[in-house]
């Protein structure tokens, strides 16, 4: 980095701090979760925790000086956010988590049932990986929780609806490893053209076979891309610059990255790629979506590449035309039953076909590691912690699993007298109506809701609210019967 662009940054770092000095907004206790169990004056002297971070992207704009200084939102003191983290959450997440003054416990493993119990009842964020199942039986005794982060792609270890249910909102990481899942079909459409695998084997086992027939440079040759989203349009730029051509089949209409193509339906992809691969979710429309038909309709000679979901291709299907030399050559990453975990599981027991799989040439077979790199674990620690930092601090639930995803532009420091009120309750008529008397005294200057199956999320800020009016208006709004739960920041 040039000493110019150091000055700057230290520059910007210290105007962080001092403007946060002049955001300290008066504020009384008042607990954000279902019962006031963390009630706690807050002396402005802990607001000083903030200035290590200016975590909110509004918070980094306002540092800026680009505009009016977005007012930082908690009614508690940071220590008193009591976060547990489990699974050896990255250490990315660990660090935003800390230097937000919040307590954090980290804990390399999972916890068996009972003590997960017991930890959970103290707590208002957990932090967890896939191998903590939240099931509605835990989840019962976790009386201040108010967010669950998934440091991880999955939620499935998790009771979303009952989570929902109790106000506990759930985020995860969907997107943090496109890139390494990427980067992994490239390595594999190159290792294919080339039969890597077979050559790499044959020299392990001592065999020299040098050969150049029905070995391929990827220039110019066609890539066909099934689902063109987060991971397929990363695909596309990076398989164009290695020089091929690159189609898409998606059934949205997408806009295309480069030169790429999108091609009307699927049989139009399958008869102009010299290698298709598939980025599609697993729904039930895409269940065996490459089956026998679809492969006879590929070129001969072509390659299939799955790293999505192993319900995606009809794996018997792919031997035989392997077998038939339709095929030249396949990676999967992903298995209809993948082992839960690592050993020498990948056997008949597991897949009735797994041994024929395995015994197929240029076929590439990896353990679902697509998106198994450090930089996404890293990327899944920050996208994470971020999340909860900003449902704990401002109420946003963009991109949570189990709640309709709310946000409002932050409140400013030009508007000392508002607060932020968030009501989540059961999505039933009349609750609007009903909340909205409740806040009437005060001009709502803008309001949000969405609903979620039974669940709604409200997001409301409020103007001319006097410190000793909180504390009424948290507990009218808790009496209403729709409630789920409560939050007024201010
Ligand atoms: N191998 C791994 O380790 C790994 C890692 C991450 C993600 N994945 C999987 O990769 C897949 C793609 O992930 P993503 O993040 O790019 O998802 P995404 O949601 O960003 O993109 C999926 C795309 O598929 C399209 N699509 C949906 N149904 C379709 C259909 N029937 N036909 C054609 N297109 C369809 C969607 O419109 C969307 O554009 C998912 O199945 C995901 O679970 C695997």
């Amino acid at each position: 980095m040039p000493p110019s662009a150091l000055t700057e940054n230290i520059k910007i770092q210290n105007a962080n701090g001092d403007s946060a000095q002049r955001e300290v907004s008066k504020s009384q206790g008042m607990s954000v979760s279902p019962i006031d169990s963390f009630h706690s004056p807050l002396p402005s002297a802990s607001w000083g925790m903030h200035h290590k971070t200016g975590l909110t992207n509004s918070f980094r704009a306002s540092a800026a000086g680009t505009a009016p200084l977005a007012k930082l939102l908690k009614p508690f003191k940071e220590e008193d956010i009591k976060i547990l983290l489990l699974e050896n959450v990255n250490q990315t997440g660990k660090d935003i988590l800390s230097q937000q003054g919040y307590q954090v416990e980290s804990i390399k493993s999972s916890l068996p049932e009972d003590q997960l119990i017991e930890k959970i009842k103290d707590i208002h964020v957990l932090g967890i990986r896939s191998k903590t199942k939240l099931t509605s039986r835990v989840l019962s005794h976790a009386k201040n929780l108010i967010v669950v982060g998934c440091f991880c792609i999955g939620t499935n270890q998790v009771d979303l609806s009952y989570a929902a249910q109790h106000g506990i909102c759930v985020f995860n990481s969907p997107f943090s490893n496109s890139r390494s899942v990427a980067e992994l079909v490239i390595a594999e459409i190159i290792t294919l053209a080339r039969q890597l695998g077979d050559r790499n084997n044959e020299v392990h086992q001592g065999i020299w076979n040098k050969v150049s027939a029905k070995c391929w440079e990827i220039r110019g040759k066609t890539l066909g891309i099934i689902g063109y989203g987060h991971i397929g349009s990363q695909l596309s730029v990076l398989a164009e610059s290695m020089g091929m051509d690159v189609i898409y089949y998606d059934v949205v209409n997408l806009m295309a990255m480069g030169n790429a193509r999108q091609v009307p339906n699927l049989e139009a992809l399958l008869s102009a790629a010299d290698f298709v691969t598939c980025h599609v979710p697993e729904l039930p429309e895409t269940k065996n979506m490459i089956g026998v038909d679809q492969l006879n309709k590929m070129k001969n000679g072509s390659y299939l590449i799955n790293a999505s979901r192993g319900s995606v291709v009809d794996i018997p299907a792919l031997i035989d035309a392997s077998r038939a030399g339709k095929i030249a050559g396949a990676a999967l990453d992903v298995y209809p039953a993948e082992p839960g975990g690592n050993g020498d599981y990948f056997t008949n027991d597991l897949n009735t076909w797994a041994e024929d799989l395995r015994s197929l040439k240029n076929v590439i077979l990896t353990p679902h590691i697509g998106g198994s790199t450090e930089e996404a674990q890293s990327a899944i620690g920050i996208e994470v912690a971020e999340a909860l930092v900003r449902y704990v601090n401002e109420g946003v639930t963009l991109g949570a699993v189990n709640m309709p995803e709310v946000t409002l532009r932050s409140l400013t420091t030009d508007e000392p007298n508002h607060a932020r009120v968030v009501f989540i309750h059961q999505n039933v008529p009349g609750v609007l109506r009903k909340v909205n008397e409740t806040l009437g005294d005060h001009n709502v200057d803008k309001q949000m809701s969405d609903s979620k199956g039974d669940v709604a999320y409200l997001m409301a800020d409020i103007s001319s609210v006097k410190e000793g009016e909180i504390a009424d208006l948290y507990h009218e709004l808790e009496k209403l019967e729709a409630r789920i739960l409560t939050r007024i920041l201010y």
